[in-house]
């Protein structure tokens, strides 16, 4: 009887390893565990023995049935681990890879490093102010006293009676001019700030300055430079336009305007059908602006050019509203 038990406990192991999914446990389980199972079979044949072999008997039967039901359970357990297991590691090799978004430059930093490199090649360096800016440098020192009419031209944000936001990136000419000593060759990347808001204005926007100063420098000078840029930032096909004009730092002073993008100087609705576009305001240094930071005027001779980075890029990209620079939009960013 003890050999039949043992030899029952053996069966049921081996069986229970040999089975490959819970379904077919259950049949086993029946099989030896069930109420007309192996076990109770045996149970039952307990009763015709002997009164003195009967407890013992009894005893391992019980436990035997107990091994089973642990086998019974491991191997379930087991069974359960391994379907979960094969679920998370089938990987499916022909799905397409997740998308992986890659950032884009914002356009104005693209119009941006594609000045800084024109410059580079023609001998400028960068430099930068301020934003936050004294009145002396936005306005006094460029030969715009405070009674000015030219100051209405400006819309200034004032922080406090001498505390500013720049209205133009002019003041890093006072700036570089105070710190170094000709020759200068910068261009002044940078914010700038005015009170207007609408199609074409924004309250902040981006200029870039230039400014040369040598023992020798000529408006033939200016105008060549110029020129090499818009060629370099639009096509070689652009023409200028010097317009006379007026700033109160440089004298005398222009305003550039290129042929149309849009039309090529056809006329259309980007240039109000005039064939031009203003794009740059620049002249020949001041004397008073020399004279403010104590360079010789007699000595020393140059010239000084301002534009507007989201108009060149307006009109490089084709865009027709100046606030979906700053909206954030991925739509309109991602198509750069
Ligand atoms: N600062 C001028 C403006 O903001 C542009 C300019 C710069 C004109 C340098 C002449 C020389 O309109």
């Amino acid at each position: 009887m003890l050999e039949q038990l043992k030899n029952l406990q053996i069966a049921a192991k081996n069986e229970f390893l040999k089975i490959k999914d819970a379904g077919s446990l259950e049949q086993i389980r029946v099989k030896y565990l069930g109420r007309k199972g192996l076990i109770s079979q045996l149970m039952k044949t307990i009763a015709s023995l002997p009164p003195e072999e009967k407890p013992l008997i009894g005893k391992k039967a019980n436990e035997c049935k107990r091994v089973i039901e642990y086998f019974l359970e491991e191997r379930l357990s087991q069974l359960k681990q391994k379907s979960t297991k094969n679920k998370k590691e089938k990987i499916d090799l022909t799905l397409p890879a997740f998308p992986f978004l890659t950032g884009h430059k914002h356009p104005i930093t693209l119009v941006l490093e594609e000045t800084y490199q024109i410059f580079a090649g023609l001998g400028f360096e960068i430099a930068e102010g301020p934003e936050i800016e004294k009145d002396f440098y936005n306005f006094e020192a460029l030969n715009i006293p405070k009674d000015h009419p030219a100051r209405d031209m400006h819309d200034t944000f004032y922080i406090s009676k001498e505390i500013l936001l720049r209205t133009h990136t002019s003041p890093v000419q006072i700036r570089t001019m105070e710190k170094t000593h000709p020759p200068i060759r910068i261009i002044a990347p940078g914010k700038v700030y005015r009170r207007d808001a609408d199609v074409t204005h924004t309250p902040m926007f981006h200029q870039v300055e230039g400014l040369l100063v040598d023992t020798s420098a000529s408006f033939s000078e200016l105008k060549g430079i110029l020129t090499a840029f818009v060629h370099q930032m639009f096509d070689p096909q652009t023409r200028l336009r010097f317009r006379p004009s007026y700033f109160p730092f440089t004298e005398p002073s222009a305003e550039i305007d290129i042929s149309c993008v849009m039309c090529r100087g056809e006329g259309c609705r980007v240039c109000s059908n005039t064939g031009w576009l203003e794009i740059l305001g620049a002249g020949m240094v001041h004397p008073e602006v020399f004279r403010a930071v104590d360079y010789d005027s007699e000595k020393y001779i140059g010239f000084a050019f301002g534009m507007g980075m989201e108009r060149i890029a307006m009109l490089k990209y084709g865009i027709g509203d100046i606030r979906l620079f700053f909206e954030n939009d991925l739509r309109f960013l991602t198509q750069f």
